[in-house]
């Protein structure tokens, strides 16, 4: 088996993450959530005060962009990275909703996309490695040798999300969430800079009705016929 690129795109809450993540383990691959990266920029414009009202000072932000540096690094005993933002974890920080309300309108700012594209391609230099997001098939490694593109409806979606907040005993309507769902897919497929769009070379994996064991086994089907020499 030859060391590959493996982009997995597609609109959010559809348990992507989760998915790159136990294929990653279960291959050996590094596991690079790029998600976590625009959320970790949107933790730092909250600590430092750079939203008012519903617009964001991006005069600021980018002046503070060096300051900003992410890092992700394996945690040993979840087998999965954890964030890190100037050094101190936030893994649980930027999974909130006030990131959630944020990390859209962030991630349509040109300094802040080419900041962490750079940093994502310096990342999956030496293969090997799934990287999830928006852009990693079309703009990041558009020469990827495998890409997935996934999606659910936006009512599957809003289901898993409220889930997933009620786990970590966050409060939300299911109303709420779907709006926000929904808000995210239509910011992040109209946006000017690098819009959520299927590469014309992705596999499409609409997953509204599987389980994860089927996911985890139609995607080690898509990794073995992309990775044989
Ligand atoms: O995958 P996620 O829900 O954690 O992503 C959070 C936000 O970041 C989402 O609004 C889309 C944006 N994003 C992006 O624009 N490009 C990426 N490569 C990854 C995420």
């Amino acid at each position: 088996m030859k060391k590959i690129v493996i982009a997995i795109d597609g609109v959010s809450s559809t348990g992507k993450s989760t998915m790159a993540k136990d294929l990653a383990k279960e291959i050996g691959y590094t596991y690079i959530d790029t998600g976590a990266m625009y959320r970790a920029v949107t933790l730092y414009c909250i600590q430092h005060n750079l939203f008012k009202g519903d617009q964001i000072d991006e005069e600021k932000l980018q002046e503070s962009m060096n300051d900003i540096h992410i890092s992700l690094r394996f945690n040993p005993e979840t087998g999965r990275p954890d964030t890190y933002l100037n050094g101190v974890k936030v893994e649980k920080e930027i999974r909130g909703m006030e990131v959630a309300r944020w990390v859209s309108p962030v991630a349509t700012l040109g300094f802040v996309r080419r900041a962490l594209v750079a940093m994502q391609q310096e990342m999956g230099k030496e293969k090997g490695i799934i990287m999830d997001g928006r852009d990693i098939g079309t703009v990041v490694f558009p020469e990827a040798e495998l890409k997935i593109y996934v999606t659910a409806s936006p009512e599957v979606r809003a289901q898993r999300r409220l889930d997933e907040l009620k786990a970590k005993g966050e409060a939300a309507s299911f109303e709420e969430v779907l709006e926000n769902v929904k808000t995210r897919d239509r910011i992040d497929s109209t946006r000017k800079e690098s819009p959520l769009r299927q590469a014309d070379d992705a596999v499409v994996l609409d997953n509204s009705h599987m389980t994860i064991a089927e996911q985890k086994a139609w995607l080690l089907v898509q990794y073995n016929k992309a990775a044989v020499e």
